[in-house]
């Protein structure tokens, strides 16, 4: 009995760590203020890939190639602009905006310099 109380406790650890762990990561949102530094590899870069390089690789027909940290940078004004629709079409094309928790990153990003991190 006492053994099988360790047990319950040990699986209700690790049902309430993966619980945690798991909100934590569905709730990494950049803060407003943007104090974490945003990495353009691991969150930036993605993001494009994901969202917006279907239609904007290289020699894509649009006038924009979102395919590194070069031209990304140069164009972060009108990435920014177009995910908000703001001065630009909104983009991905057709809608739906990303969520605004994405957009966020991205300002950072701008905001902390846009390093190559
Ligand atoms: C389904 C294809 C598609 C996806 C996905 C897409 N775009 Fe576009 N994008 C286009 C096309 C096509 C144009 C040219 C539209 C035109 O000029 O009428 C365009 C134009 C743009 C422009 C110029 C808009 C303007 O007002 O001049 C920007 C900036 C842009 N896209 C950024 C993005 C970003 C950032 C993403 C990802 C969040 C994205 N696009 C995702 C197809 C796409």
């Amino acid at each position: 009995m006492k053994k099988f109380k360790h047990i319950t406790v040990i699986l209700l650890s690790i049902v309430v760590f993966f619980s945690c762990s798991k909100d934590k990561v569905t709730n990494t949102l950049p803060d407003p203020n943007c104090t974490d530094t945003v990495s353009f590899n691991a969150t930036v870069l993605p993001i494009i890939q994901q969202n917006c390089v279907s239609c904007h690789d290289v020699g894509n027909s649009t006038g924009y190639t979102f395919s590194n940290h070069t031209n990304i940078s140069n164009q972060s004004s009108a990435i920014l602009g177009s995910m908000k629709g703001q001065g630009f079409l909104l983009m991905p094309q057709g809608g739906p905006a990303l969520p605004d928790s994405t957009i966020q990153f991205i300002k950072c990003w701008v905001s902390q310099g846009k390093l190559n991190n």
